[in-house]
């Protein structure tokens, strides 16, 4: 089922999101959130939906990249269903990326993110997961666990003067953008 998506200013988009404890994944409304955040995310074109943006504030979140509409840069993501997701940096590097959010419309700006990070949690079976991520889609997933921490891409902006509307972004900014995320794709395969 397709879910409302609530946006910035909205009290649930700063909770820090609860566990789901592990016995409860099975369960038909851990199971149903799964499958109504994977039919939101696709439906709006996101690149990842996290709960806390369909005001659940339970730690589970999806990400999947499939030539997205919204970020024709990025690099393809399988989809991935993240319950309880931790991140480890494996590099003090940033990469310096243009970010935008369903919960945030119209708005693009530039943010630091980590390019070399292991992703653990468990999947919508309850088993865990525990895989690198690089380069373009490492941030991909720092955005969506950042939303189980109640934080929005807007917090993290070096400054308020990279943000951008979607109109102006693509007029004055993507080209060069699409040029270094394709530096960063050389260099980290992803
Ligand atoms: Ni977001």
């Amino acid at each position: 089922m397709i879910r409302k998506i609530i946006e910035i200013g909205h009290p649930t988009l700063r909770e820090v999101a609860k566990a789901v404890p592990k016995a409860d994944i099975a369960s038909k409304e851990i199971q149903r959130l799964v499958e109504d955040l994977i039919d939101t995310m696709r439906y709006a074109n996101g690149a990842g939906l996290a709960a806390t943006q369909i005001a659940v504030p339970l730690r589970v979140c999806v990400i999947e990249v499939k030539k997205n509409p919204r970020y024709p840069y990025k690099p393809d993501i399988p989809l991935t269903i993240l319950i309880n997701p931790k991140i480890t940096f494996l590099t003090d590097k940033l990469i310096s990326v243009y970010e935008g959010c369903l919960s945030v419309p119209n708005l693009r700006g530039q943010v630091e993110r980590c390019p070399e990070i292991k992703v653990e949690g468990l999947d919508r079976n309850g088993e865990r997961i525990n895989f690198v991520s690089k380069g373009i889609s490492a941030g991909t997933f720092q955005h969506e666990i950042d939303h189980l921490d109640g934080l929005l891409f807007t917090d993290l902006l070096k400054g308020a003067n990279s943000l951008s509307t979607l109109e102006e972004f693509a007029v004055h900014h993507e080209e060069a953008f699409k040029e270094k995320v394709m530096t960063i794709v050389e260099q980290y395969g992803s």
